[in-house]
């Protein structure tokens, strides 16, 4: 039997006004309004790790990857971004999800999490002028033209929206429950709503309505290529990072409003350093910010040097639903379940790439956490 849709949290603002460090317990469970729900409130965050096949279909190590956190106590299961095109791909490797021929690959991906009782959702997204041309021998693309790079033609953004709803269909007939759309990190949407990148002076482009009427698009097609018990989330970055540029709080926060507007489940931030307040407003914190503008039946994820039970909960007496874990669920891949031992420690890199290997990374994922500044130790 199917459970009535209930509201995300099951409360509305007034609660996150209140809300204590403790006050929502992150082992209960978390409950989206299309009637999907995780058995706590922690995520794995979405990470690429370059372990599938060259043409985008699931391989084994990153089946292993994902199973191997659901079964550390993960409620939710994100996976890398997979591009939806061939032309969107950033790395060799990386999980794909632009042709029929990945369906069978992800069906597997669904069983396997469902059996290990997590909600799982796909990253889908394109990389626009990210793209990396050595792997998809075409001209990357994005907003306006630069150096070696084209602007998107009508006919692109009419075929990347068309691509974006037929891979959110294929990841629905996989028998996953999500999808999550990645709008943040400077890729091709986050590319449009940049101040800075997106130069363009046709309806894509110059005021906030223009900028941002892509990731919308894409967010509406989404959901009409979807049905209403699939779940759609959204993940953004509110203000400048990285390689995230151009972007203003305020602006994102409108952003916010608009995209549950058109259909958004849950908000995803990534925010890098969660504990810190916004740049913008050094008083104000990104999430109760954002838990102002959403309905209360849409949901938050948030990530961003989240190691602590502590630092987990406090995220969510600010308001968050749930939080996601990246580089402490790397090297901690139980971290949901020691995080309910007492005198539970997380460990911290560096470490070394054989302790990567025994935390469940296979060779090429252990290898590019080299790229990730002090992660690993290189042994003599
Ligand atoms: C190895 C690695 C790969 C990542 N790949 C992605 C990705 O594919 N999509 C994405 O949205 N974020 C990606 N991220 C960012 C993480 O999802 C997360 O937001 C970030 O690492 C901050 O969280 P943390 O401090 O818990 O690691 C990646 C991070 C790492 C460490």
């Amino acid at each position: 039997m199917r459970r009535r849709p209930v509201a995300a949290g099951g409360a509305g603002r007034a609660r996150y006004a209140a809300a204590r460090v403790g006050d929502v317990d992150l082992f209960s469970p978390l409950r989206l309004r299309t009637g999907a729900s995780a058995s706590n409130r922690i995520a794995l965050a979405p990470m690429t790790n370059e372990q599938s096949h060259d043409d985008g279909t699931l391989g084994d190590e990153e089946l292993a990857w994902l199973c191997s956190r659901a079964e550390g106590g993960f409620g939710t299961i994100i996976t890398c971004a997979a591009h939806v095109t061939r032309d969107g791909q950033g790395w060799p490797g990386e999980l794909g999800v632009f042709d029929d021929m990945h369906v069978p690959g992800l069906t597997r991906l669904a069983g396997a999490l469902r059996e290990r009782g997590a909600l799982g959702l796909m990253q889908i997204f394109h990389g626009g002028v990210r793209a990396d041309a050595a792997v998809t021998g075409e001209l990357p693309w994005g907003p306006s033209a630069a150096p070696g790079v084209r602007a998107a033609t009508p006919a692109d953004l009419e075929r990347v929206i068309a691509a974006f709803a037929a891979a959110a269909a294929r990841v629905q007939r996989a028998g996953l429950p999500g999808v999550e759309i990645h709008g943040a990190h400077g890729y091709l949407l986050t590319q449009f709503l940049s101040r800075e990148q997106n130069q363009r002076d046709d309806e894509y482009g110059g005021d906030l309505p223009g900028r941002a009427r892509l990731l919308r698009e894409v967010t509406r097609a989404v959901r009409a290529a979807t049905d209403a018990r699939f779940t759609v989330v959204v993940r953004l970055s509110p203000e400048d990072f990285g390689n995230a540029r151009g972007l203003d709080l305020d602006e994102s926060l409108q952003l916010a409003r608009w995209l549950a507007d058109d259909g958004m489940d849950a908000l995803h931030l990534s925010l890098w350093r969660a504990g810190l307040p916004t740049r913008k407003r050094p008083d104000t914190f990104a999430v109760p910010a954002f838990r102002a503008v959403l309905p209360a039946d849409v949901a938050m994820f948030v990530a961003g040097a989240i190691w602590t039970r502590e630092e987990a909960e406090q995220q969510l007496a600010r308001g968050a639903d749930a939080v996601a874990i990246g580089r402490a669920a790397i090297v901690n891949p139980r971290w949901p379940l020691q995080l309910r031992e007492p005198g539970f420690v997380p460990r911290r890199p560096p470490v070394t790439l054989a302790e990567l290997r025994a935390m469940g990374l296979g060779p090429r994922f252990a290898q590019g956490m080299r790229r990730w500044k002090d992660f690993v130790r290189e042994e003599p």
